[in-house]
């Protein structure tokens, strides 16, 4: 059962430098000091393209949590970097990142969106409606790849603007 956050999580895409470097203090700490899947930080070249959307959930004034998104191709997007703070998980933060990251990718003109989803997270994604497709190495780790179509019974909200407030 998920905790409630005492005030409301908002998703918004991160539009000026301190969101973004907001954004990337979320994804060390989790990727890099917590889970060391990367050494000093997590960048890669994705994160300096002109079309990646960098993406913060904030409670009050605090980010809590992160994902990243960007195109594959004309209809393919893929979600990534999603995190939490430690402090601040299974208490509401994740879900409303997953499905920003879905509705915004949709509104975008995305039919799909792929992630490569940790195996302790499949369960996570299938309950927001992903679909897992069986096990790849990725970063050098296990992980699933998992889908979700943009159009359609699964499709998320469409949200009218990033930074739409999302759960609670
Ligand atoms: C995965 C992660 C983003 C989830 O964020 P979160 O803020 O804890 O998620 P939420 O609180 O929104 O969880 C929503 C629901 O999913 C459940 N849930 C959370 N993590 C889960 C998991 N790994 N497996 C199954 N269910 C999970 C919650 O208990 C909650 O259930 P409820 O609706 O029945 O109460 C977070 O655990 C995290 O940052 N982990 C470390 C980084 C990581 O693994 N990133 C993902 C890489 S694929």
């Amino acid at each position: 059962m998920t905790r409630s956050l005492a005030r409301p999580v908002v998703c918004a895409v991160a539009t000026d430098a301190a969101e973004r470097a907001a954004h990337h203090r979320v994804r060390r700490a989790v990727f890099v000091d917590e889970q060391g899947i990367f050494a000093g930080d997590d960048l890669d070249p994705h994160d300096a393209r002109d079309d990646v959307l960098h993406v913060v959930a904030r409670v009050g004034d605090e980010v809590v949590g992160t994902v990243r998104l960007f195109p594959l191709d004309a209809q393919t997007w893929q979600g990534d970097r999603l995190a939490v703070l430690g402090s601040a998980r299974t208490a509401g933060a994740g879900a409303p990142l997953v499905r920003f990251a879905v509705a915004t990718a949709a509104a975008r003109g995305g039919r799909r969106m792929v992630a490569h989803v940790q195996p302790a997270n499949q369960r996570f994604f299938e309950r927001l409606g992903w679909t897992a497709h069986g096990t790849e190495d990725y970063a050098g780790r296990p992980h699933v790849f998992m889908t979700i179509a943009l159009a359609g019974d699964h499709q998320a909200p469409v949200l009218d603007e990033p930074g739409t407030q999302l759960g609670g």
